[in-house]
């Protein structure tokens, strides 16, 4: 099941194929996306203009994708990660471009108040995630297409092993 790589459209009607075989589209991916919790619940930021996501973003020159990572999800909720795991990776193919992402599930350890949280508005919690994200204009496009809805079914196993 695992090695099987899904591939449906997005919000955009753009292209996309996830694998949960690492590195199966490039080894040096340049984006990377991370599914947050903390304290059982979802740790997503506000994007200015996309609205609520889980934080994530390019990986930096000299950086690796796991750094970006890292990086990331402090720059965008100010959470401190305890626990980190690659889930799969992801190419979407756009209209002028290729996008390649690191797909990620972190368990927080705890939020540090931060002064800026970069493009976004900062940590915000969900006990739950709305069954309507697709048509919900308040989540980000990034939250509506497979990615999320078969990374949160390997997450809900929790068989995944650190
Ligand atoms: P900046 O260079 O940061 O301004 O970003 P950009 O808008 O050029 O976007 P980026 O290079 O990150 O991605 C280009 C296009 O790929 C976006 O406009 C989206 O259509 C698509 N894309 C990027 N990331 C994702 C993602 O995680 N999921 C989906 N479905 N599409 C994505």
């Amino acid at each position: 099941m695992l090695n099987q790589t899904f591939s449906f459209v997005d919000y955009y009607k753009n292209t996309v194929e996830l694998s949960f075989v690492p590195n199966a589209f490039s080894k040096n991916p340049k984006h990377v996306w991370i599914i947050c919790q903390f304290n059982n619940k979802w740790l997503l930021t506000c994007h200015e203009e996309r609205g609520f996501e889980f934080p994530g973003g390019k990986v930096e020159e000299g950086e690796t994708a796991d750094q970006a990572a890292v990086r990331e999800v402090y720059e965008e909720t100010g959470g401190i990660i305890k626990k980190i795991l690659k889930l799969g990776q992801y190419k979407v193919t756009a209209k002028h471009e290729i996008v390649i992402k690191d797909v990620y599930y972190a368990q927080i350890d705890r939020l540090e108040k931060r002064e800026h949280y970069f493009e976004t508005k900062g940590p915000t919690l969900f006990n739950d995630l709305p069954e309507n994200i697709r048509e919900n204009k308040q989540f980000s496009f990034l939250m509506k297409d497979g990615v999320l809805t078969h990374c949160l079914d390997i997450i809900k196993k929790k068989e995944l092993s650190f």
